[in-house]
């Protein structure tokens, strides 16, 4: 049966954005929903983290926009794998304090957003010739994919986020330091002038601060599987 999107056009896949701020449950939720739907999880906060990796090697400041953007036409995403140079970047590597905070600072930068956002268009478009994709990020559903199929916003409380956040990585006594943390991001992400992070006007807004990953992923499963009934 060929799948439809809002507009009642045949299309090839479907395209569900989910965006929400850091400790959300995005990554687990697009994880999941994209499991469950049979398509690809397309993360794109590893591309700013590529490139945060980068900078940190070669000694770029968070400031150079030309720079930066020159390292980002080096990235490239392709389903799960994100590579530099062709080379695929361990998953590890990306997900360290240092990185984390360095994507966090270069991310505010307008002219590597540019070519961030081609890079992820493109990895988009590629997945839903293939299928489809859950894509996940901060301006997924309001700048990279606006005419996505479902557009998900997930918040939740600072301290519950951080909560997760401990828990998952065994650092309960923490905790304190991770809620600080947690809330210089938001700020840093919500109020940068480039693609604040903001709900789509047209998003689903779903506050998951007492809510299961379950019962999140069920209700992304219910918006995709509307589109894909042509409701
Ligand atoms: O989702 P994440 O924590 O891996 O993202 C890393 C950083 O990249 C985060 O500080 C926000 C930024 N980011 C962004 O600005 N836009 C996106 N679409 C995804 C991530």
């Amino acid at each position: 049966m060929p799948i439809k999107n809002f507009q009642g056009d045949e299309a090839e896949g479907i395209l569900v954005a989910i965006d929400g701020p850091a400790g959300s449950g995005k990554s687990s939720v697009a994880r999941v929903s994209a499991e469950r739907l049979g398509v690809v999880d397309l993360n794109t906060g590893a591309t700013y983290r590529a490139v945060a990796l980068l900078s940190i090697k070669e000694g770029v400041p968070p400031t150079d926009g030309a720079a930066l953007a020159r390292i980002a036409r080096r990235v490239e995403l392709d389903g799960e794998r994100v590579s530099v140079d062709g080379d695929e970047v361990p998953e590890g590597a990306l997900r360290t304090p240092e990185v984390s905070a360095a994507a966090s600072k270069v991310s505010s930068n307008p002219e590597l957003r540019e070519v961030l956002v081609g890079v992820q268009r493109r990895a988009a478009w590629k997945a839903r010739a293939e299928g489809g994709a859950v894509v996940e990020g901060r301006d997924i559903g309001t700048v990279v994919l606006p005419d996505a199929d479902v557009k998900v916003f997930l918040s939740a409380s600072a301290e519950e986020r951080a909560r997760r956040r401990a828990s998952q990585s065994g650092r309960e006594d923490e905790i304190e330091r991770i809620t600080a943390a947690i809330r210089q991001r938001d700020k840093q992400d919500t109020e940068r002038a480039a693609s604040p992070l903001k709900p789509a006007p047209d998003a689903v807004v779903v506050d998951t601060t007492s809510m299961s990953l379950d019962e999140v992923v069920s209700s992304v499963l219910a918006l995709a599987g509307r589109v894909r009934e042509g409701a």
